[in-house]
């Protein structure tokens, strides 16, 4: 068996933002418009007014300022509220692919690789914005590398998952370096014209390098240390859009089950302990105390999910700098949210630290690396 060792990451952030002033301005501007074109209904109490969003409810619950996003403008025109993302040809770049490569540019630069010393690509994320051919070989492709590629997809916990998927491979021989790639265009599935979710998601893109820890020269690489995966079957978050749609009466119509939808509290409430139980159990198999952990990087969906798991983990309030969060900039980007978290706060770590990478979501799924800074 080999070691492995993540030796690059890199993050796509797309130009243009959304605050959660302008969010909720467009939100309740279409609010109004479909209430004053229901005025008599809800006059003669046939049908309920759509309720208005708040900025000061969207901090409080989730702790989210702003989200990047792919496109803008369609997402805050009221009589749109879905991104304006033209369809590309079938000889052109696709938009996942596009900005894969442009994440998986900055993951190989920072490990000080070339694309041709990569032997196999996982696209892994929440959606794919077509069924086949799979974007990871459509990346490989266009970065030159030999060897395969394949997609997954296991919701928010996509990338660790992949890493699992990846550190597997290279630890039995298979595969001597893999690239991860997590393109997310959640936009693309969130609907924006619910006030319950409507400020969750942005955009992003986020790139893993994984290799033979034999091939690295400590630098900033981490060695996985161990891997491990949970699922237990859940319907809290769901998602209906499939292939099958087609095929059944009334489900091409613009139906809000085939899109992004939760049961937000449960999902807090069933997924907090799940995680926690998960990573003590995870870092007590391998001979680790939460004491000996130095850096949690974990999902980004809520501030208050992430206070309550980095408590029980670590049997006390995390610092800040122990528990990095990104979501008050980004918003919950799906499976990239630990990476980006990983990504931008692990390089002043000692040689020697432990940290564990952790991300859960639909399914449920959570996914626990721990990994350990080499040098
Ligand atoms: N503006 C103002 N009020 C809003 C609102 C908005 N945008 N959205 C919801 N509300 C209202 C609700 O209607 C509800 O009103 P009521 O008390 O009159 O019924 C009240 O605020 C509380 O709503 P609730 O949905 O219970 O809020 P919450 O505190 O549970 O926060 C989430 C909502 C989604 C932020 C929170 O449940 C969460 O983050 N859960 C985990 C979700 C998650 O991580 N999912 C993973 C996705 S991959």
């Amino acid at each position: 068996m080999h070691g492995v060792a993540i030796t690059g990451t890199g993050i796509f952030t797309p130009d243009q933002t959304i605050t959660n002033a302008e969010l909720v301005a467009s939100y309740n501007a279409y609010a109004e418009r479909v209430n004053a074109g229901m005025a008599a209904e809800i006059q003669a109490g046939r049908a309920e007014p759509l309720p208005l969003s708040s900025e000061e409810f969207i901090v409080k619950a989730s702790g989210i300022e702003r989200r990047h996003v792919m496109d803008k403008s369609g997402i805050l025109d009221p009589a749109r509220m879905y991104p304006v993302l033209p369809e590309r040809g079938e000889d052109e770049l696709s938009l996942m692919a596009e900005i894969s490569i442009d994440a998986a540019g900055k993951a190989l630069k920072r490990a000080g690789r070339s694309a041709d010393m990569v032997d196999a690509v996982i696209c892994a994320a929440s959606n794919h914005e077509r069924a086949y051919p799979a974007i990871a070989i459509e990346v490989q492709q266009a970065l030159g590398i030999r060897g395969f590629g394949f997609d997954m997809n296991v919701a928010c916990s996509s990338a660790t998952f992949g890493i699992q998927a990846a550190a597997d491979m290279i630890r039995a021989g298979s595969a001597r370096s893999i690239l991860i790639v997590n393109p997310e265009i959640t936009s693309g599935h969130q609907e924006w014209r619910d006030r319950d979710c409507h400020f969750i998601f942005g955009d992003v893109c986020t790139a893993v390098l994984l290799e033979r820890a034999e091939d690295v020269e400590a630098g900033s690489a981490f060695e996985i240390v161990s891997t491990r995966c949970l699922t237990e079957f859940s319907n809290n978050i769901r998602n209906n859009n499939g292939f099958l749609r087609r095929t059944r009466d009334g489900h091409m119509a613009d139906r809000r089950d085939m899109l992004f939808h939760q049961e937000g509290r449960k999902v807090f409430k069933q997924v907090v302990p799940m995680v926690a139980e998960l990573m003590l159990g995870h870092l007590a198999d391998n001979g680790l105390s939460p004491a000996d952990v130095s850096r949690l990087w974990l999902h980004q969906a809520n501030k208050g999910m992430n206070d309550l798991i980095g408590h029980r983990v670590l049997g006390r309030e995390p610092t800040r700098k122990e528990q990095p969060n990104v979501l008050q900039d980004y918003a919950n980007t799906s499976s990239a949210g630990s990476i980006i978290a990983f990504s931008m706060y692990s390089d002043d770590l000692a040689p020697g630290s432990y940290g564990v990478i952790c991300s859960f979501g639909a399914g449920y799924s959570a996914g626990s690396v721990i990994v350990r800074k080499m040098g």
